[in-house]
C-alpha cells in the first residue's frame, strides 16, 4: 500500500502546477519508501532518495518564485518552512551515501506527516494570491 495518496480534498490548492507537482512528489516518495522497506538494493534506494530530494527542491524552488513575483506576504515563514525539511533531507542524504544512515520507515513518516501539515496549512494560504 501507498504510504501517502494524494486526494483534492485534502491536498488540492487550487494551483495547477503546484497540484501536478505534489503529485509527483507523492509519486517519488512512495517509491522510496517502498525500495526502503522491501530491502531494495542500496544502491537503487541511494538514487530514490537523491532523486526525491532533487525534487522536492525544485517544487520548492518554483513555488517561492511563485509566491514572490506575486509579493505574496506569508512568503518568508514558507520558505522558512521548506528550508527546514530540505535540511533534514540533506542531512539524511550525506550520511546515506556515507554509509552512515538508512533510510527508515520513520524517515517516509516524517516527510509524509510534514507533506500533510504543510500543503493544507501553507500551500493552500497562497492560493489566492497565485491565482490573483
Ligand atoms: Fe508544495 Fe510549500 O510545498
Amino acid at each position: 500500500m501507498s504510504l501517502i495518496t494524494w486526494t483534492a480534498e485534502q491536498f488540492g490548492t487550487d494551483v495547477d502546477f503546484a497540484d501536478e507537482e505534489h503529485k509527483t512528489l507523492f509519486g517519488k516518495l512512495n517509491k522510496l519508501h517502498e525500495l526502503a522497506t522491501d530491502g531494495a538494493d542500496r544502491s537503487a534506494t541511494g538514487a530514490q532518495l537523491d532523486d526525491l530530494i532533487a525534487y522536492v527542491v525544485e517544487h520548492f524552488t518554483h513555488e517561492e518564485s511563485e509566491m514572490q513575483s506575486k509579493g505574496f506576504d506569508g512568503y518568508a515563514s514558507h520558505k522558512s518552512e521548506h528550508d527546514a525539511l530540505v535540511g533534514t533531507g540533506a542531512e539524511l542524504q550525506k550520511k546515506f551515501h556515507a554509509g552512515e544512515a538508512e533510510v527508515t520507515e520513520e524517515f517516509g513518516q516524517l516527510v509524509k506527516t510534514w507533506l500533510e501539515n504543510h500543503i493544507p496549512k501553507f500551500d493552500m494560504a497562497y492560493s489566492g494570491a497565485l491565482n490573483g
